[in-house]
Formats: structure tokens, sequence, C-alpha cells
């Protein structure tokens, strides 16, 4: 049967909500760090479909995952647990500091579960006057109201109609912006360790240890959103532990799944125990295909050999963005940790990222941006040597067209 229509961009603008505005670009199929579209033309995978691919596109243990649950039991809902959530809550505990998980499907999700955990267990432990929330301006933590709101930029939370209450917003790497906030009131401070959408920022190590402080005075939760800088991306399995700071509740997302959709939430047994029988939930949280799927990623990234590698080709990008830098003077600064790296436009190409992530698809290079002014990359994390270097080859030729 053939469709009577044609599979193009314009469709889009036809039938789909115009909350999005997607490339000309559909990709087809991908293998390892290149994807090919509808032309078969090549890209290099330097995005990672927003820090996701994290073992690139069809990882061969990835796709026999997949197969071998697709053809067990595809859901069951949460009237039933299943294998594949229980052997990956199981590992992901017994890696980590957490004695507890909850499976959802997204990182706003696994926040949302975050931040009512948080609230529930501050109301039941402390009383209602201890619900103020603490997050750090530019931070970003999903889209559901929610979580927008405690992100850090009103421009996505206004315009809804009366936003939840009480959260309030410190500024990221100033410890004294915390302070004159925090309270006994605080029930948690959310923060990401290294700002992802916010422009690649990385948290001061002293910094990040204050906050841990100020939250343990002040009796309130720490909840890192790891959602982006978890599951190897960092170089670390999650970035908390090389920082030397343990957070009450994590979340994770993107990467866990290696592109198969999954949140988590991790905590601790006193901590978990407030969110009883019925206070939250979600259909298709725990799903065994996802499970099974993030399962494959946890025992590829969670090994040394992986592990170790990251900084490697972290190395490797970081050294290609400098050696293009000093010819093209585009960057006041090149930062990040482990494989998620922002380049920051200089002066005279501030507001203009989005133009050059344009220039490098049409040389066959797929990159991210983090607000206007950064090029953001993100690619897997077993992206071969030889695709870093393929992919730095057409940025700069990307470039050096662009500022013709
Ligand atoms: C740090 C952080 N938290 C939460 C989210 C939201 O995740 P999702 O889009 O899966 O809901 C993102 C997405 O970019 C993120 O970077």
């Amino acid at each position: 049967m053939s469709d009577h229509f044609s599979i193009e961009r314009g469709l889009f603008d036809d039938v789909m909500v115009p909350n999005y505005s997607p490339s000309a670009v559909i990709p087809v199929r991908g293998q390892g760090s290149r994807v090919w579209d509808q032309q078969d033309f090549e890209y290099i995978d330097f995005a990672g479909g927003i820090a996701v691919s994290s073992l690139g596109h069809c990882h061969p243990a990835l796709v026999t995952a997949l197969k071998t649950q697709g053809e067990k039991i595809w859901h069951v809902s949460n009237l039933l647990t299943n294998e594949p959530a229980l052997r990956l809550a199981k590992k992901l505990v017994d890696r980590t500091f957490a004695e507890k998980v909850y499976f959802c499907n997204s990182g706003a999700e696994a926040n949302e579960a975050a931040l009512k955990l948080a609230r529930r267990w501050a109301l039941e432990v402390h009383g209602e006057h201890k619900s103020q929330i603490i997050a750090f301006k530019q931070g970003f933590h999903g889209r559901t109201f929610f979580t927008v709101t405690v992100g850090g930029q009103a421009a996505y939370s206004d315009g809804f109609g009366p936003k939840p209450a009480n959260i309030d917003h410190a500024e990221y790497n100033n410890l004294e912006s915390l302070k004159a906030l925090i309270s006994d009131n605080t029930c948690a401070v959310m923060i990401e360790p290294l700002q992802g959408e916010g422009g690649v920022v990385p948290a001061d190590a002293e910094f990040i240890k204050g906050v841990r402080a100020l939250c343990d005075q002040h009796n309130a939760l720490l909840i890192f959103d790891e959602v982006q800088t978890g599951f190897g991306r960092l170089g670390e399995f999650y970035a908390y532990m090389g920082l030397g700071v343990t957070p009450d509740i994590l979340t994770s997302a993107k990467g866990l799944g290696g592109g198969f959709p999954i949140g988590a939430m991790l905590t601790k047994t006193n901590i978990a125990k407030h969110l009883t029988i019925g206070t939250h939930g979600s259909t298709y949280g725990g799903n065994p295909l996802a499970c099974a799927v993030a399962e494959a990623v946890f025992d590829i990234i969670s090994t040394d050999e992986v592990l170790a590698d990251i900084n490697n080709k972290a190395q490797l990008f970081i050294d290609g963005l400098n050696a293009i830098n000093a010819k093209y003077n585009l960057f006041t600064e090149i930062r990040g940790k482990g494989l998620l790296i922002g380049a920051e436009l200089s002066e005279q190409y501030q507001g203009q990222a989005i133009s050059f992530l344009n220039a490098a698809m049409a040389e066959g290079l797929l990159v991210l941006v983090a607000g206007a002014n950064v090029i953001r990359f993100a690619p897997s994390l077993v992206i071969p040597d030889e695709d870093i270097a393929l992919g730095l080859e057409r940025f700069e030729r990307s470039i050096a067209n662009f500022i013709k």
C-alpha cells in the first residue's frame, strides 16, 4: 500500500502543532555516529539527539535487547512488575548512592516525581511551612508546568496562567545568592551539576559543596538533575561521583535509554517511603521494552573501558575546536566536561549560534546550540575517533563558508 502524500518537511506545517520548527532535513537511518537523510546525504552526528544517543545509532547490543524483549512482552502497566524493570533498578541501586528507584518516561517526568516527593517528604516530616523550592537562573528541568516553573527561564513558563507557588531562583555558581534565599522553610534545592540548556556551564566544585552544606544546615533535600549530565556524559557514571557531593534525590533520562524513552528518579529509602501507594504513578513507567534497552545501555556505559575513554574523546574535541579557533577566532571560550562541550561565540557573532548549526548541517554535520550564543556538542560516548576528526573537518569547512 502506498501513501497518497509525500513525506517531506512541508507536511509538518500541515499536520503538526507548531511548537517546533524542524529543519528541512529528514533523517531516515543511522549507524554509529552517522546518519543519512531521505536523499541519502550523510551527516556526522555531534548532536546525539540532544545528548540522548549515548551509544550512537542502532548499537547492536541495544538492537538485540529491543528485539529480544519485543518478542517476549511489551507492556504490563504498574498493576504488575516486570523482569527488565527489576533488573535495571537493581543495577542502578548497586551502582549509585540510591536505595530506591522510580521509573517514568522522560526527564521532565523524573523531575516532576522528584519535586512532588520532596514536597510530600517536607510536609510529612516538617509541616506545611516547609514548601519552598529553590532552583537556579538559566537552569532547565523540563516542560511540565511544575518543572518549567522550577526552571530558570521565565520566558518558558510565562503565558500559561497561575504557576505552582513558592519557587525561587538563585544565581548559579553564586553561593551568596543561594544563602540569601534558603531558610528552614526550604524543602529542596534542585540543580544541574552542569547547566546544559543554559549554555554548558559547569558548577564550580566549591559552589556545589557549599550548596550541599546549606541544604544540610537547613534540612532541605538536594536534588541533582542529571537528565543531561548522567549516564557517562561528563565522564563519570553520574556527575555527582566526580564532585565529592552526594544528592538526596537524582533524576536521570536522556542517555539512560540511549534513544528509547525512559526516565528514572533515584533516592534513599527514608525519603522514598513518603511516596506511598497511590501518591504518584505513570502507566508506562518501567515499561519492559524501555528497561530492557536501558539495561543494555547500563551494561556498556558502566564499564571502565567506556568511561575511561570519554575524556580521551573529549580531548580530541577540545584540541580540534581550539585549532579551529586559532584560525578563525570565533569563540571566547570552549568549555564543558566529558562529552558535553560548548563553544561560546565572540561578540561579533552573538545571537548567531543557530546559523552556525545550519551551516554545519549543510556540510554534513549535526551539532546543537545552547541558547543563542553557544554551539553545543553532545555526541555518542563511543564515537569513533575517525568520526570526530571527520566531523571537525566538516565543522571547519562550514565555518569557513559561513564567515566568507
Ligand atoms: C537538565 C535537564 N533536565 C530535564 C530535561 C527535560 O527532559 P525531557 O525533555 O526528557 O522531558 C532536560 C532536557 O533537555 C534537561 O537537559
